[in-house]
C-alpha cells in the first residue's frame, strides 16, 4: 500500500507532524489530546516525546497518526492515547501498521506490554461511532486485546458540594512514600475489583507495586496536600483517598481496606476529597473506574458525579 511510517526525532518535528490531527470519537478527552495547546504543553513537559509518535504517509499525504503519553521521569510511556484514522479507504490497515510499528519500537526500547486507551462516548456499546469500530479492528489485527472497559465520571460545582459525614477521621500524609499511606494503599489491593491492579499483582510484589504506583500518582493526582489516610471512630484504618488541587482536577484513588468494606466509606472518602477540591477552586473533577467496580461507580453517583465518557483499555499480547 506504499505506506511510509515516520518517527520524529525532535519535539518540533513531532508537533509539526501531529498538528491538525483529528479524533473522531467525539468525547472531551479524545478531542483534547489533538489540540495544539495540549500537544505543545505536553511536549514541553516531556509527557509526550518525539520517539512516542508515529505518523503514516503516502504520496505526500499524512494518512494516519498515533502517539503515546507518559510521566516526565519515566523511560517508557504509560499509554498510547492519540489516534487519527484518516480518511483513506484502507484506514484500518494503516492504523494496524502504525500500531504494529509502535509496539515494535516500544518493545525494542524495553517496554514489555503496550497499552492503548480509547475514549468513546458513554453509549458506545449500543451505538459505537464508526471510528471506534475501525480502531478496535485495527488494534485486534495488531495483536491487542481488551483488558478492561471503564467509565469516566465528572463532578462540577452545579452538582453541589458534598459532605463527608463524621464517621471518619482524615489524616494528612508526608509524601508518596509516607509509611501509613503506602501500607493503607497496599492493603486496599486485596479483593480489588480493579483489572489493572489484579493483573499487576499476578507478577508483582504488593508492597513494591504500591510504592511504584504512589510515585506515579504524583504525576496525575499530586502534590500530596489533599491526600488523606482515614480512620474510623475506634482509630482503625479505614482507607485512603488521593486527588490534586486546581481548577480541573482528578480523583486519584479511593480505597477501603478489606475488613472495612460495605459501610459506605468509599462515598465518604470521595466526598471528603471532592469537597476539599471544591474549596481549592475546582470547576471540574474527573474520576474513572472499571465497569465491574460497581461499588465505586455507586460512590461517584452518590457524591454527584455524572458519567462523561467511557474508556476501553487494550493490551498487546
Ligand atoms: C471500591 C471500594 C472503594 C468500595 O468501598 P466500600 O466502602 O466497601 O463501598 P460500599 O460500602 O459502598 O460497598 C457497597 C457494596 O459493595 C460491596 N463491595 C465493596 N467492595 C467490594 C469488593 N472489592 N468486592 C466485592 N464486593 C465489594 C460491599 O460489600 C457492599 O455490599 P453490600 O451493599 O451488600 O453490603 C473498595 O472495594 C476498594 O477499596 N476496592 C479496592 C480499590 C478500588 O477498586 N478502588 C477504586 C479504584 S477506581
Amino acid at each position: 500500500m506504499h505506506l511510509s511510517i515516520t518517527r520524529p526525532s525532535t519535539p518540533d518535528q513531532a508537533l509539526a507532524l501531529l498538528r491538525g490531527a483529528r479524533s473522531e470519537l467525539g468525547t472531551y478527552i479524545a478531542d483534547l489530546v489533538v489540540t495544539d495547546d495540549h500537544l505543545t504543553t505536553a511536549f514541553a513537559a516531556r509527557k509526550r516525546r518525539p520517539e512516542w509518535v508515529w505518523t503514516a504517509h503516502r504520496d505526500g499525504r499524512t494518512v494516519g497518526r498515533v502517539a503515546a503519553w507518559g510521566a516526565p521521569a519515566n523511560d517508557h510511556p504509560w499509554i498510547v492515547d492519540l489516534f487519527e484514522l484518516g480518511a483513506e479507504p484502507d484506514r484500518v490497515e494503516t492504523m494496524t501498521e502504525l500500531l504494529r510499528q509502535a509496539v515494535a519500537d516500544l518493545r525494542a526500547g524495553g517496554l514489555e506490554q503496550v497499552e492503548l486507551n480509547l475514549h468513546p462516548p458513554a453509549g458506545w456499546r449500543d451505538d459505537p461511532p464508526p471510528a471506534l469500530t475501525d480502531l478496535l479492528a485495527a488494534a485486534k489485527a495488531a495483536g491487542f486485546e481488551i483488558l478492561v472497559t471503564r467509565r469516566r465520571f465528572r463532578w462540577t460545582p452545579d452538582a453541589g458540594v458534598p459532605s463527608a459525614g463524621d464517621r471518619l477521621r482524615f489524616e494528612p500524609v508526608s509524601g508518596p512514600d509516607d509509611p501509613a499511606l503506602a501500607d493503607a494503599y497496599r492493603r486496599t489491593f486485596e479483593g480489588s475489583l480493579d483489572a489493572h491492579t489484579q493483573r499487576s499483582l499476578r507478577t508483582r510484589d504488593a508492597a513494591e507495586l504500591a510504592a511504584e504506583e504512589l510515585a506515579d500518582m504524583m504525576h496525575y493526582a499530586g502534590p500530596v496536600d489533599g491526600w488523606r489516610v482515614a480512620y474510623d471512630a475506634d482509630g482503625a484504618l479505614a482507607g485512603l483517598v488521593t486527588g490534586d488541587p486546581g481548577t480541573k482536577v482528578f480523583t486519584g484513588y479511593v480505597g477501603v481496606v478489606p475488613e472495612q468494606r460495605g459501610h459506605g466509606y468509599a462515598r465518604e472518602l470521595l466526598a471528603w476529597m471532592t469537597r476539599w477540591q471544591a474549596e481549592q477552586g475546582a470547576q471540574k473533577v474527573v474520576g474513572e473506574t472499571d465497569d465491574a467496580n460497581v461499588p465505586m461507580a455507586n460512590a461517584f453517583e452518590a457524591v454527584g458525579f455524572v458519567q462523561e465518557s467511557a474508556r476501553i483499555d487494550l493490551v498487546s499480547g
